[in-house]
């Protein structure tokens, strides 16, 4: 096992590989933000709070979709990232998120006064990667 992950982004655009260096804790938000900085300034993504509220980080992780910035990422492991699919693709991992929104929101709105919670928009839209993946 190395200290490296690998990153496979597979984007309308392009296929590109990358070595991650891993540090415990590291999330694939922070992977793809480390590929961004030091290798592929072109690589677009989304991503604003980093605590599982506005979603707009989401991403298709191994066929799952995830929340990039509640994802963790291991040394050793291979991870393909994609764009969120069917969502409209914009660019890079980039997607237009306003459908999914939109539904969301229709739906809490349905349930009454239940307020907009992190878990709920994950057990509606997204299911991390868990702690148990295998790579
Ligand atoms: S950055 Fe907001 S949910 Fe990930």
């Amino acid at each position: 096992m190395t200290d490296d992950l690998t990153l496979v982004v597979v984007t309308p655009e392009c296929t590109r590989h990358y070595r991650v260096p891993a540090v415990p804790g590291m999330t694939l938000l922070d992977a793809l933000l480390l590929v961004q900085e030091r290798e592929d300034p072109g690589l677009s993504l989304n991503w604003n709070c980093r605590t599982a509220q506005c979603g707009i980080c989401a991403v298709s992780a191994d066929g799952v979709p995830t929340l990039a910035c509640m994802s963790a990422v291991r040394a050793g492991c291979s991870y393909e990232v994609a764009p969120i699919l069917p969502a409209r693709h914009l660019r890079g991992l980039v997607c237009d998120l306003s459908e999914v929104y939109r539904d969301f929101f229709a739906a809490t709105a349905r349930r009454g006064k239940e307020r907009v919670k992190k878990e709920r928009f994950e057990t509606l839209l997204i299911t991390p990667l868990g702690d148990e993946q295998q790579c």
